[in-house]
């Protein structure tokens, strides 16, 4: 019996935020010593939405030697650019005539990001979902690691399968989400009852990954808090002090019980200055990690080279199947 199979992807767009770092890439190194991984980089999923070609580039590259630099380790999973393995676009059409438009039409998703790029609702923005479930089912992977707000799309992947199996006879494992708990709870510092975004306007409601130690406390000192004085762990009355708490045991490896008890009696202003150290100290050893890698230019590429053949090996596997069950002539 071989491993399990866990796949994830994140798109390089926006800059991550510490809620990205606690919420998928952290999760993701405790699996790769007890699961077969593949981890991508989305950028396939990323030009749905407007993108500048060299900072595509750049991002991506960014992202994977984050991803190195966190302590992914690209001999234990399979690190990949989506884009490099094309049996995504290939199953992704073959998975398009198996999903109906009115179900891309009611997803929770397509549905904002139509509000917000009003001007570009492209046939890809709608098409997401199911490029998602192309990658993951490729791989015919059991496991989905994702935040609270991907979930509707592993749950369509899952219809997609059941749909394609059901017609064509069993060919692809049925995954199953993993909701990320911590990270999927990390809220913008400026309106706490929101989700920290990567692509939030407001500068300083996002800590990124890239921030430096200045800015980190910078935006630190900046966080709305709530009304009173007393740091309790109370989401709904505190949401403000509660999602700073969780940052720092996040950050800490504490209990937000724990970090309550150390806080206890002290003032907002020297609470957010802990968190933000918490934050700063924690972030700069993987910057300096990251910057090194990323001027290891022949190491990099090496890393994604051999991943994207990796992953071509078990790709190109499932989607033969799936021509040979769907009816596609393959040679002979
Ligand atoms: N849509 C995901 C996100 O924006 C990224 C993603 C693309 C993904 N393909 C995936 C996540 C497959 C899990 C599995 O967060």
């Amino acid at each position: 019996m071989g491993k399990g199979t866990v796949y994830s992807a994140i798109q390089p767009s926006g800059n991550l935020t510490i809620g990205n770092y606690v919420g998928s890439i952290r999760n993701w190194l405790t699996m790769q010593a007890e699961y077969d991984c593949f981890f991508a980089m989305a950028n396939m999923h990323a030009i749905t939405v407007r993108q500048e070609p060299a900072e595509l580039r750049r991002r991506t590259l960014e992202l994977a030697a984050l991803y190195i630099a966190c302590g992914i380790d690209p001999e234990k999973c399979t690190l990949y650019v989506q884009s490099q393995v094309p049996q995504h676009a290939e199953l992704a059409w073959v998975l398009n005539t198996v999903t109906y438009v009115g179900e891309m039409e009611r997803m929770t998703q397509f549905k904002d990001k139509s509000q917000k790029h009003a001007d570009n609702i492209n046939m890809g923005l709608m098409d997401y979902p199911v490029l998602m479930a192309a990658d993951i089912l490729l791989y015919q992977a059991e496991f989905v690691p994702v935040g609270q707000d991907q979930t509707q799309h592993v749950e369509i992947t899952r219809d997609i399968a059941v749909r394609f199996n059901n017609r064509f006879g069993e060919t692809f494992t049925v995954p199953k989400a993993l909701i990320l708990k911590q990270g999927a709870k990390i809220a913008s510092l400026q309106e706490p009852t929101k989700k920290m975004s990567k692509s939030d306007e407001n500068p300083n409601a996002s800590v990124y990954l890239t921030d430096d130690r200045e800015t980190i406390m910078r935006k630190f000192k900046r966080a709305v808090t709530d009304s009173g004085n007393e740091i309790r762990f109370a989401p709904d009355e505190k949401p403000g002090v509660s999602n700073l708490l969780t940052i720092y045991a996040s950050f800490t490896g504490k209990t937000a019980e724990e970090a309550e008890k150390e806080f206890a009696g002290k003032g907002y202003g020297e609470f957010k200055l802990a968190v933000g150290e918490a934050v700063a100290d924690k972030l700069a050893p993987v910057q300096a990690e990251q910057a090194r890698i990323l001027r290891d230019k022949a190491y990099l590429g090496g890393v994604l080279a051999s991943g994207a053949e990796r992953a071509y090996k078990t790709a190109r596997k499932t989607l033969s199947k799936v021509y040979r069950k769907i009816g596609f002539y393959q040679g002979e």
